[in-house]
C-alpha cells in the first residue's frame, strides 16, 4: 500500500511534526507499505523524496510524480500537529477525495482542537472539567468575567497546541499581559481555572472495535507548567508507565475511553488529565489528535511501555484507517 506521510503545517508546531515524521519514516514496516513524504507548508505542497528534488503535490487529487510516473495514494499518515492537519481542514479535503486517514474526521477534528468546545462536549458527556472563559478578540465584557474566575489560572491560546503562547497567572493584575500574548497566536483565548493535582496524559486508540488505552505517563516538571521547554527540552520528567494506584488509575482509563467514544475519536489521540485528590476524580484538560511522535514525544514512550514495537502499532493505526 502506498502512504502519503504528511508532515509541516502552518504553526509553530511545524518544527514538532517534521521530528515526528522521522520517527514515523523509522519505525514503520517496509515491508507493508510505501511511504512518500509530503510537507505542506505555507510555500506550498511538496513530495520530498529520499533522494532527488521535492516536487509540488498535484492539490486536484492530490498525487505526485515519482519518476515520471502518477503516484495515487491507498492512505494518509497525518503527522501535522496543529493546523492544518489537526483542525478538521485536511480531513475535509481528504474525505472529498475519498482518501482514507489514520485520524478523527474533520467534525472531530475541528471540535477537538478547539479547547472551549472540547471541554464543554466533555462536560456533557458528564466528565469533569475545569472552569473556563473564552475570550473573543473585541470583546472586552468577557474579560472582566475571566478577572472572577478562581486564581491561579491557566490562559492559553484556544486553537492551538505544544503550550505555545499560553501562561500560568497566579494574580490577577498580570492577567492582561498573558492575555495580550495569547491573542497573539490566536483570535480566541482561554482562561481556565488551575485544577491542584498530579498531571497524566494517556494515549487511546481504536484497534478491531476495541478502545485500548496506553500505560499512562505522569508529568512533573520544574518549570510552572509542562511548557514548550519542558516537552520538547527535556525540563520535565515524564514517568512512564505512571506509578498510580490501580483505582485511580482505571479512573482515568475509563475517562479516556468514554471521551474517544463521545467524542468519536479515529487512530490514536493523547488525552491530558489532573487528579484531583479532593473531588477524588481526573479532570480532562484537552484532547491532542495528532499527539506527538518525536523522540522527546510521550506516544513513542507509551507504546513501548506496553511492550510493543512502534513498527507493530503504526501498522495497527494504519490498518484502522482503512475501516
Ligand atoms: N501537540 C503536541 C504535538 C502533542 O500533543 O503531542
Ligand atoms: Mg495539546
Amino acid at each position: 500500500k502506498k502512504i502519503a506521510l504528511v508532515t509541516g503545517g502552518f504553526s509553530g508546531e511545524a518544527e514538532v511534526s517534521y521530528k515526528s515524521a522521522v520517527t514515523v519514516e523509522n519505525n514503520i514496516d517496509r515491508s507493508r507499505y510505501e511511504v512518500y513524504k509530503i510537507d505542506i507548508n505555507p510555500e506550498g505542497w511538496f513530495y520530498l523524496p529520499a533522494t532527488g528534488e521535492k516536487s509540488p503535490v498535484n492539490k486536484a487529487d492530490f498525487t505526485i510524480t515519482h519518476n515520471g510516473a502518477t503516484v495515487k495514494f491507498d492512505a494518509v499518515l497525518m503527522c501535522i500537529h496543529g493546523t492544518p492537519g489537526e483542525d478538521g481542514k485536511l480531513q475535509g479535503y481528504f474525505d472529498m477525495l475519498k482518501l482514507p486517514y489514520t485520524c478523527c474526521d474533520a467534525a472531530t477534528s475541528a471540535l477537538t482542537f478547539n479547547k472551549r468546545y472540547t471541554v464543554a462536549v466533555a462536560a456533557f458527556g458528564g466528565i469533569n472539567v475545569a472552569k473556563s472563559v473564552l475570550l473573543i478578540k473585541g470583546r472586552m465584557d468577557k474579560q472582566e468575567e475571566a478577572a472572577q474566575l478562581r486564581f491561579p489560572v491557566f490562559v492559553k491560546p484556544n486553537n492551538g497546541g505544544s503550550s505555545i503562547g499560553m501562561s500560568k497567572v497566579s494574580a490577577k493584575e498580570e492577567l492582561p499581559a498573558a492575555i495580550e500574548k495569547a491573542f497573539k497566536e490566536d483570535t480566541q483565548v482561554l482562561v481556565e481555572e488551575f485544577i491542584q493535582g498530579r498531571e497524566f496524559t494517556i494515549g487511546v486508540f481504536r484497534t478491531k472495535g476495541e478502545i485500548i488505552t496506553l500505560p499512562m505517563t505522569e508529568i512533573r516538571t520544574q518549570n510552572d507548567f509542562f511548557d514548550y521547554k519542558a516537552k520538547y527540552l527535556g525540563q520535565s520528567e515524564e514517568i512512564t508507565p505512571a506509578v498510580v494506584e490501580e483505582a485511580k488509575a482505571e479512573q482515568i482509563r475509563e475517562a479516556a475511553r468514554n471521551i474517544y467514544s463521545l467524542l468519536n475519536c479515529k487512530g490514536v489521540v493523547r488525552i491530558d488529565f489532573i487528579y484531583n485528590e479532593a473531588a477524588g476524580v481526573p479532570f480532562m484538560l484537552e484532547v491532542n489528535t495528532v499527539p506527538g511522535q518525536s523522540d522527546a514525544s510521550l506516544i513513542p514512550q507509551q507504546v513501548k511501555a506496553m511492550g510493543r514495537t512502534l513498527t507493530d502499532f503504526y501498522t495497527d493505526v494504519i490498518e484502522e484507517a482503512f475501516l
